[in-house]
């Protein structure tokens, strides 16, 4: 296979697929963001030239989005009860092609955020009074915290219908765009698992800025994105369950078209995850192991 062409225009054929592909792309990538020998001076001082700056640390605390002048959502707390964490990380599956359809509440959509990439700990900076350091339900390479929260709202009581953002200083939601979001997603035909799209309460849509990570770490940097959205699906995951939901995680949709159906810009800022929560539906898995 010829290395010039482009991802978007591979057609393999299974046998491309299974034996002479060379994942050329794949490697590409995960060859550009290897920390070597060779590489790991310029890296370790940009780095330190940025740990050892306060201003540069203290204007990266500042890792959220905010949209002024939307309406404002104040979430109720979030408690997530009290299930044990080894029973939430037992029961914890993927639901399968569809949710019930039921709504779920405010408080569970206010626990499930709050629980995965909600405000923690605060601390404070010497002799900057009025700045924070605030630290997330979810751990971040750096304590940068890239990744932005869409909540698209389908079916929750008590919370209408629309595209939200989450906005993560005050656990608020900011309405972005309220209506009929759910048919305005499903009739762009967004994501090939259209079932679950259709059924879930909930779909977010997680979004990574990406200088956030990128100005301090560089080519390493966007593995760190990927990591920390892979902390933040276990996070909605282990939630989700703790409440007695549905979850799923979505990896297959259409990034640009997403994108764009929440506004963000696709260079900055991508769509790199979609998350399903809902009420469940019996799991047709059959376990043989009790
Ligand atoms: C990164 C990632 C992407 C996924 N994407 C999808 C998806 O697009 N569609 C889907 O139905 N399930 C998706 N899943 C769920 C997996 O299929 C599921 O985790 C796997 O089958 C194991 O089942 P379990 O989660 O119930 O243990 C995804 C999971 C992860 C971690």
């Amino acid at each position: 296979m010829s290395k010039r062409k482009t991802f978007d225009s591979l057609s393999y054929s299974m046998v491309d697929l299974f034996e002479n592909d060379d994942h050329y792309e794949t490697e590409v990538y995960h060859e550009g963001t290897k920390i070597t020998r060779r590489n790991y001076d310029a890296l370790a001082r940009r780095v330190s030239t940025i740990t050892r700056d306060p201003e540069l640390i203290v204007m990266m605390s500042r890792s959220w989005k905010t949209y002024a002048g939307f309406p404002k959502i104040k979430l109720p707390e979030g408690e997530l009860g009290d299930v044990r964490l080894q029973d939430a990380l037992m029961r914890r599956r993927s639901q399968l092609s569809s949710f019930s359809g039921e709504s779920i509440s405010a408080e569970q959509l206010s626990a499930v955020l709050r629980n995965t990439y909600g405000p923690t700990l605060t601390t404070d900076f010497p002799n900057r009074p009025h700045d924070f350091m605030r630290f997330r339900a979810s751990p971040s390479a750096g304590g940068l915290y890239p990744l932005e929260i869409y909540p698209l709202v389908f079916n929750v009581e008590g919370c209408e219908p629309g595209l939200y953002h989450y906005c993560v200083v005050d656990h608020s939601l900011e309405l972005l765009r309220s209506g009929p979001i759910r048919d305005e997603f499903l009739g762009r035909n967004l994501t090939p698992y259209r079932e679950l799209a259709a059924t879930c309460s909930v779909l977010f849509a997680i979004t990574a800025v990406l200088p956030r990570t990128v100005s301090k770490y560089l080519f390493r940097g966007y593995r760190f994105l990927s990591y920390d959205v892979g902390a933040v699906l276990q996070s909605f995951y282990l939630t989700g369950t703790a409440l007695g939901l549905g979850t799923c995680a979505i990896g297959g949709f259409f990034d640009n078209e997403v994108g764009e159906f929440i506004q963000v810009d696709n260079v900055d800022e991508h769509v790199m995850m979609l998350f399903s929560i809902g009420q469940s539906t019996p799991d047709p898995r059959r376990p043989v192991n009790g």
